[in-house]
């Protein structure tokens, strides 16, 4: 356990960067293990989570590693060369790594055992093995789909057409790798569209993808070929930043290079309705996905209904919000978030629990929440349960509390923002 605690802060100020994107940072070095040549990576997500889909490539035979200039080298195996690992591969605290990566091993003749922590073992993984099972793999494990799992790939994998019943980039992903090494035609069909890094890469590496109305088309056993990749800063770690920013008096900052993806970018346009000042300023493309520097400054912000569609735009922005919430005039409701109840923790009950705890105006909804404006005063240590964003978001409404507000383990935020503390630290923000 490694307490760490946030109190009132002055005015943020500076020019600053935050660590890689999460998402993109998997599939870059998926994709590259993937992919026959060297590709090489830059601005990669050094967080645990994105350490861990590194060494389980490596395990299934890819090389990988960082050079002296800090740049990532992948020299992937090809579609369809992953070998069996001698081990079991453990995902630690990731969901992501441990969906697409099983949505790969699905479809290769290899039996793999994947383990997590106490987080991911309590979450979901039917909704991956239930498509991925329909490939020809199969799965063994706890009657209610939890990790550990044993994975046997499919020998002959079958090319599947599935619909998503679940709002789920991960599940998407899962399928479309999974018909990577599968012959023929595999779709899936997404009513309610997901972040598309997964499309953007696949297309970036060439592979044969093509969207028609919801449907994502996979055409497997394509040969790709390595790529580099420029990786922007994560715009759900840039959303501590800008929450920050916008709720501590007098701040005017800017973060360089943030991945602005339109099915990234809910908050944004939220914090934007409730009055806050963000703006987006060399707006350009990398690598196939859109970027831009996004100065924030000070702002008195009004509450809103969030729209409930918005909601996969913004799905791991939620806690965040809560903090800009508090500060603003007025009630903000969140609806149709009942997906926060299956992140890495549940985090309807554990926003509501902590924020109570610290004096916020809080209900708790089935399907989310709604916060009035309060002033917090930070009392016990909140319980952050093996959750990055719970831990994050806590301590940026530690920055406008009465008094300190402490959280009993920040070590789980190196899953996703390495050096989170020092980097709001170095623009004003007062977290020991
Ligand atoms: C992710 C998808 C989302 C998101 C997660 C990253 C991805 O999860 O919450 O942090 O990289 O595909 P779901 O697919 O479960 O919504």
């Amino acid at each position: 356990m490694n307490q760490l605690s946030s109190s009132k802060s002055g005015p943020l100020k500076g020019v600053i960067s935050v660590p890689g994107d999460k998402s993109i940072s998997h599939r870059s070095l998926i994709m590259g293990s993937l992919a026959i040549g060297e590709s090489k990576i830059t601005g990669l997500l050094e967080g645990e989570d994105v350490l861990g889909t590194a060494a389980a490539m490596r395990a299934m035979g890819a090389d990988i590693y960082k050079g002296d200039d800090g740049v990532w080298h992948v020299h992937g195996v090809g579609i369809g060369g992953l070998r069996e690992p001698d081990s079991p591969l453990d995902m630690g605290n990731s969901g992501t790594g441990v969906r697409l990566i099983m949505g790969l091993v699905a479809t290769h003749p290899i039996k793999v055992t994947f383990t997590g922590d106490a987080s991911l073992s309590s979450r979901p993984m039917k909704r991956v093995t239930v498509p991925l099972s329909r490939f020809g793999a199969s799965f063994e494990g706890s009657d209610d789909g939890t990790l550990p799992i044993i994975v046997t790939g499919a020998k002959l994998p079958m090319p599947i057409k599935y619909e998503l019943p679940v709002a789920s980039a991960q599940v998407k992903s899962a399928v479309m790798l999974a018909g990577l090494n599968t012959p023929g035609r595999t779709t899936v069909t997404e009513r309610i569209p997901t972040r598309d890094h997964s499309e953007r890469i696949f297309d970036y590496f060439g592979v044969p993808i093509s969207l028609e109305g919801d449907d994502i088309h996979v055409e497997g056993h394509a040969e790709i070929t390595a790529k580099d990749m420029a990786v922007p800063a994560d715009p759900s770690s840039t959303a501590f930043l800008v929450v920050a920013a916008l709720i501590t008096e007098g701040s005017d900052i800017t973060i360089k290079n943030v991945g602005i993806n339109p099915a990234r970018t809910g908050l944004f346009a939220t914090l934007i309705e409730m009055g806050g000042n963000i703006t987006f300023e060399n707006i350009g493309k990398e690598c196939g996905e859109d970027v831009a520097d996004l100065r924030v400054r000070y702002s008195k912000l009004a509450g809103i209904s969030v729209p409930p569609e918005r909601a996969p735009s913004m799905i791991d922005e939620y806690p965040v919000l809560c903090a800009a919430a508090a500060s603003a005039e007025g009630e903000t409701v969140m609806r149709g978030i009942e997906e926060l109840r299956v992140k890495e923790s549940d985090r309807i009950a554990v926003m509501v629990q902590g924020l109570k705890s610290c004096g916020i105006d809080v209900t708790e909804h089935e399907d989310g929440m709604t916060v009035r404006h309060s002033v917090a005063n930070g009392t016990t240590p909140i319980v952050t349960h093996l959750d990055h964003r719970i831990a994050m978001s806590f301590l940026i409404l530690g920055l406008c509390a009465e008094s300190p507000i402490i959280v009993d383990d920040a070590s789980v935020i190196e899953t996703s923002f390495p050096g989170f503390g020092d980097l709001l630290n170095s623009v004003g923000a007062n977290i020991c």
